[in-house]
């Protein structure tokens, strides 16, 4: 089903983004939330590279990514917010991140990039998480938000996970396992549905307010687990 998957550039700068009209999906949250090995999960490949020097600020890591064959498109790997200290001050870091490549971005003929927030599944409603997706909300167009490392918990645990992550965002939450690749299907349901439809849109085309999502059918529920995917510690 892939037919490309290339890790593109680290990019330190503006100039470094691209400028061809691809649309980018880029991922967020905090560090080792597991964007990489979501971005490898998705791809079946081992194209995304950690964090070999940690304190190096990069503003994005990019892969391009072709599925048949469909448009390529751009996973972007956006620096990870607060793993040790948590909180506000690292929220603050993230934005400052964040923003500047959402920043860069609307000044270029490119399309404005879309955002999933990565959360992990076993700790729902961190504050860092909810002041994330509360910045993205306004920063962003197109976002939605997936639950990492869903085979970390049992039936019962994922089910109240899930209704907790559900009254705190207040929006659907995916979870998605890299190690079952449970959820990769709906992954790239979403991020198609993320994706602008052409490289400029029109303002109203697009399916990111509150108000739109619920006319193009997503659904407004936490999407379950598969009936026949079996659950791990
Ligand atoms: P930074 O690059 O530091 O921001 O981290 P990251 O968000 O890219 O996380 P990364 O993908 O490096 O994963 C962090 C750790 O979580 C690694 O030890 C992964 O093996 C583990 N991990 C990632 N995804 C999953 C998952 O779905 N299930 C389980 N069990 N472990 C996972
Ligand atoms: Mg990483």
């Amino acid at each position: 089903m892939i037919s490309e998957a290339t890790f593109v550039r680290s990019a330190a700068s503006a100039e470094d983004l691209p400028s061809d009209g691809l649309a980018e999906i880029a991922l967020v949250g905090r560090s080792n939330v597991g964007k990489s090995s979501l971005i490898n999960a998705l791809v079946g490949q081992r194209i995304a590279r950690t964090s070999a020097a940690p304190g190096k600020t990069r503003l994005a890591n990019l892969y391009r990514v072709t599925r048949g064959r469909g448009r390529p498109l751009y996973l972007v790997d956006l620096p990870g917010y607060g793993y040790a200290r948590g909180g506000r001050e690292s929220a603050e870091a993230f934005e400052k991140l964040t923003h500047e490549f959402f920043a860069v971005r609307g000044v270029h003929l490119q399309p404005d990039p879309a955002a999933l927030l990565l959360v992990d599944a076993r700790h729902p409603g961190l504050s860092a998480d909810v002041d994330a997706w509360r910045w993205l909300r306004q920063a962003v167009d197109r976002s939605a938000i997936v639950a990492t490392k869903i085979d970390k918990l049992a039936r019962g645990e994922r089910i109240r996970a899930l209704r907790e992550f559900e009254s705190v965002f207040d929006d659907p939450v995916l979870p998605v396992s890299a190690v079952t690749g449970e959820g990769m299907d709906d992954l790239w349901k979403l991020i198609e549905h993320l994706r602008p439809s052409s490289s400029n849109p029109a303002p109203d085309s697009r399916p990111n307010s509150r108000h739109s999502r619920e006319e193009t059918g997503r659904p407004r529920r936490p999407l379950r687990r598969p009936k026949n995917s079996s659950s791990r510690r």
